[in-house]
């Protein structure tokens, strides 16, 4: 069964038919999602999600370019909701210099914060990292990131980075981009990264995959980005599917048992 480890599904592409949609999902092969917080309002929602859906889980966190609305006070009730049992991560969090908003020094002061966040609370971490390759990098490694573990999601950078976060302990999310035609740095750090270290993820409703790029997207696509890396490491596609939701379980510290007592 596949992991989905990076979906927005409180997104409003959604409203029309999130329900009938996230109950197909055990059906249709993915036994496990992960909702991702990009904001506070976002956040909420994920949790009430992952309270309806026993296979659904929250990550708790706020976007780089969403950083302007942090404050101590919000900072405190984003703190508590880390706490709630069904939530596996602080994220998304990081560096987004592809838009610059809010100015660098707000987003770096709120990615400092949250990685604190994290490693208080013991949760691993799910990087957004866009055009912010070095600082990103520097501000991890400053702050001891390998302790606290997670995933550099919806990765874009070079194979030789990639396998710095490699060394660092982390994963490395693999989303839609890498079927895109013109994905040939994707496919060199899917070839170069140990399947040990890589997790499915589709981002959506964001950057579906071929042969349905462009349309709205959702975790029933992630088998097109599993066969695509089976193709790439010319192992076969039930071997993605399982390493990776290995590597997530364990990355978010879901073991079987506990998804059983579910
Ligand atoms: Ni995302």
């Amino acid at each position: 069964m596949i992991f989905e480890t990076h979906a927005h599904y409180d997104d409003k592409q959604f409203d029309k038919d999130r329900e009938a949609l996230l109950s197909s999902m055990p059906e249709n092969g993915i036994d496990t999602i992960v909702n991702v917080g990009a904001s506070l309002s976002s956040t909420a929602a994920g949790i009430a999600l992952a309270q309806q859906y026993a296979y659904v889980y929250a990550a708790a966190g706020v976007h780089p370019n969403e950083t302007g609305e942090l404050n101590e006070e919000n900072f405190c009730w984003l703190r508590e909701q880390c706490k709630h049992p069904k939530v596996v991560a602080v994220g998304e969090i990081g560096l987004d210099y592809y838009w610059d908003k809010p100015e660098h020094d707000i987003q770096k002061k709120w990615f400092v914060r949250q990685l604190e966040l994290a490693r208080e609370i013991n949760k691993p971490v799910i990087i957004h990292s866009r055009e912010a390759a070095k600082d990103t990098y520097d501000i991890m490694k400053a702050n001891n990131a390998a302790e606290i573990g997670g995933v550099v999601h919806c990765y874009s950078y070079s194979t030789e980075l990639a396998l710095e976060f490699v060394k660092m302990g982390f994963y490395i999310g693999i989303g839609g981009v890498v079927t895109f035609q013109n994905a040939k740095k994707m496919v060199e750090v899917v070839a170069s990264v140990p399947l040990e270290h890589l997790l499915l993820e589709t981002d959506c409703p964001y950057l579906a995959p071929v042969p349905n790029r462009g349309k709205r997207n959702s975790s029933l696509n992630l088998p097109y980005i599993a066969q695509k890396i089976a193709e790439i490491k010319g192992v076969l596609y039930n071997e993605v599917v399982e390493i990776t939701a290995q590597n997530a379980r364990k990355m978010y510290r879901l073991d079987n048992t506990q998804y059983k007592k579910e």
